[in-house]
């Protein structure tokens, strides 16, 4: 496979070598051709299409699309790809989840997301004082779960992919072996977390030069990362959660006082759950179950809005904008409430919070023009980071992976386990902080999601396919903490109610309600200054954001049989990368 060196935020041909692409790459020139005049330029294939963060990943799938291999086999080269390319979010060391729709038979969900070490407890974050302490919590040893992104790629290839595994695995080695170029983007991202990193000599190693940050057009290469995937490229699960990786990974454990052990991470793993389903007006939702809270939400929201003329208000208008918020504000005081690991609250009520007689109820008391007020008595959540990554596949059957994992922060931990490469996540900041832990700085400590060994935190990610009278016709996902559910909701909205195309539909302006804190967030120059005055009318508190997410969507053209892609521009060096042979 030519690997590419380089990335762009484009679309790339197929068959190009790694040279020409250089070459183009370096040109700048964008590669979108055939663009009317008034449409938005979303990138267009025939056969498949890859959309991600990273235009190097991107095409590392395409190349695999373009091999014969399916959506799956592409989805697990990109996400090891990203690993390498896209260390922020992509990774090994961390979790998420993968929604696959075959193009015939039903639809599946593989859960990888991170577990609680055998010996976590629910008190695992107080301090010596007996205090919540958010740096326990969030930014040491005990912040990192037993990763699962190994096991969950592993799963879902071997259920549904047809190319070799290493075949798979084999790029990402490459790329981490022989370097890649780093990007602005790339370059700015390193030096913001240097600072970060610097307790850990293995992460300034790994991502700097003795602690002087790269520059742009340098090339990164990461040996040990490289040597971990291989072992995984060898050995499938088995080179990641036994032998050498592990015994690095439980040792860096020991050393910084966390908790998993080798035990840990033998035990674990991914498993398969059966997708929540909803309709909205007629096109079928299939999104991520708990541990999850993004699908029951989501089919929750559009349930609600389902009752409301979107179209005639129009996009971005106050009645519309209030509509979305009052939803969203409903919506996430149930997941509040209800949702966690269903392996450990067996009695989530799913099928009420996404039925139709539920959604009219909530409806009932929704009132135009005025804005409810949330109430702070048991629940408030904390603010989270905006640093994980969706990718999209479909493929030339039509077979589509919706996939989204993180390490929780940017760079997760910031801990590079050392002589293994690759970053360990900090997703033990999703459980609640400590029991009964409620209070006025968001906090909170209700039973749902409190650490228990074993457990999975409660997640927001939603990746997330639409399909329409039985043919798939969408593709979504973003990250952004608990922003994600209604990013990937506006995506929907905006091509079903607002007639956009799927770049128009990640270009647009988005909005951001979750109950508490009680306020719209709203992206800078969203609105116009007599929108947000009839919106504080209402009563909504209103917050300004710089941007919210960076969803990566596929829309399947149905008429013309034409794979439409939207790379979300608020995150340097996304792209879409195509498989469209000349021939076909
Ligand atoms: O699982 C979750 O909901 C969070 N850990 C996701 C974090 C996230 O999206 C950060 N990203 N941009």
């Amino acid at each position: 496979m030519n690997l590419p060196l380089r990335a762009s935020s484009t679309a790339f041909p197929a068959r190009l070598s790694a040279r020409a692409m250089g070459a183009l790459f370096l040109g700048g020139g964008l590669l979108l051709g055939g663009v009317a005049a008034g449409e938005s330029a979303a990138v267009r294939a025939r056969q498949g299409m890859v959309v991600s963060q990273s235009a190097i990943a991107s095409e590392v799938g395409a190349a695999v699309l373009r091999e014969g291999g399916n959506a799956v086999d592409a989805a697990v080269a990109t996400a090891f790809a990203l690993a390498v390319t896209h260390p922020t979010a992509g990774n090994i060391g961390g979790g998420g989840f993968l929604v696959y729709r075959p193009a015939t038979g039903d639809p599946l969900a593989y859960d990888f997301r991170e577990k609680a070490p055998a010996a976590a407890t629910p008190e695992m974050w107080l301090d010596g004082n007996g205090e919540y302490s958010f740096e326990i919590h969030h930014l040491s040893h005990k912040a990192v779960g037993v990763p699962g992104t190994v096991a969950g790629l592993h799963l879902a290839w071997e259920q549904q992919g047809s190319l070799p595994w290493d075949q798979l695995v084999r790029p990402a080695v490459e790329l981490a072996r022989e370097g890649f170029v780093i990007s602005h983007g790339l370059a700015g991202s390193l030096a913001r977390v240097l600072d970060r990193m610097s307790q850990y000599p293995a992460s300034v190693a790994q991502f700097s030069k003795d602690g002087t940050p790269y520059a742009p057009g340098e090339i990164l290469r990461q040996t040990d990362l490289a040597d971990s995937l291989e072992r995984i490229l060898e050995n499938g699960p088995a080179g990641f959660y036994e032998g050498r990786t592990a015994e690095l990974l439980a040792a860096e454990m020991e050393s910084g006082g966390g908790l998993i052990t080798l035990e840990d991470l033998k035990d674990y793993r991914a498993v398969v759950r059966e997708p929540i389903r909803g309709d909205y007006r007629g096109f079928e939702i299939i999104s991520m179950p708990p541990p999850s809270s993004g699908g029951t939400a989501l089919v929750q929201m559009l349930n609600i809005l389902e009752g409301y003329d979107l179209t005639a208000n129009g996009f971005g208008s106050a009645a519309n904008v209030h509509l979305m918020a009052e939803a969203m504000r409903r919506a996430y005081a149930d997941r509040a409430l209800h949702l966690g690991d269903p392996d450990f609250n067996p009695g989530i009520p799913i099928d009420r919070l996404t039925s139709k007689p539920y959604a009219a109820d909530l409806r009932a008391t929704i009132e135009e023009g005025r804005a409810s007020v949330s109430s702070p008595t048991r629940f408030e959540w904390t603010d989270e980071s905006s640093e994980t990554t969706h990718f999209s596949v479909v493929d030339r059957d039509r077979n589509a992976v919706s996939l989204t994992y993180t390490l929780e922060f940017g760079y997760g931990s910031g801990i590079v386990v050392p002589g293994a490469g690759f970053l360990l996540n900090n997703e033990m900041g999703d459980f609640n902080g400590a029991p009964g832990l409620t209070d006025e700085r968001g906090l909170i400590g209700t039973d749902p999601n409190l650490a228990e060994g074993g457990k999975r935190m409660l997640s927001s990610m939603s990746p997330t396919i639409v399909a329409r009278d039985g043919e798939l016709f969408m593709v979504t996902g973003t990250p952004g903490g608990r922003t994600i559910i209604n990013t990937v909701m506006q995506t929907i909205l905006n091509v079903v109610d607002h007639g956009m195309n799927a770049q128009e539909a990640v270009d647009a302006g988005r909005m951001h309600h979750q109950w508490l804190p009680d306020r719209i967030s709203y992206e800078k120059q969203m609105f116009s200054p007599d929108t947000l005055s009839l919106l504080a009318s209402y009563g909504h508190a209103l917050r300004e954001v710089d941007a919210q997410g960076a969803a990566e969507v596929i829309v399947h053209l149905l008429d013309e049989g034409v794979l439409e892609g939207g790379v979300d521009q608020r995150r340097a060096d996304g792209g879409a990368a195509v498989h469209d042979d000349p021939q076909d």
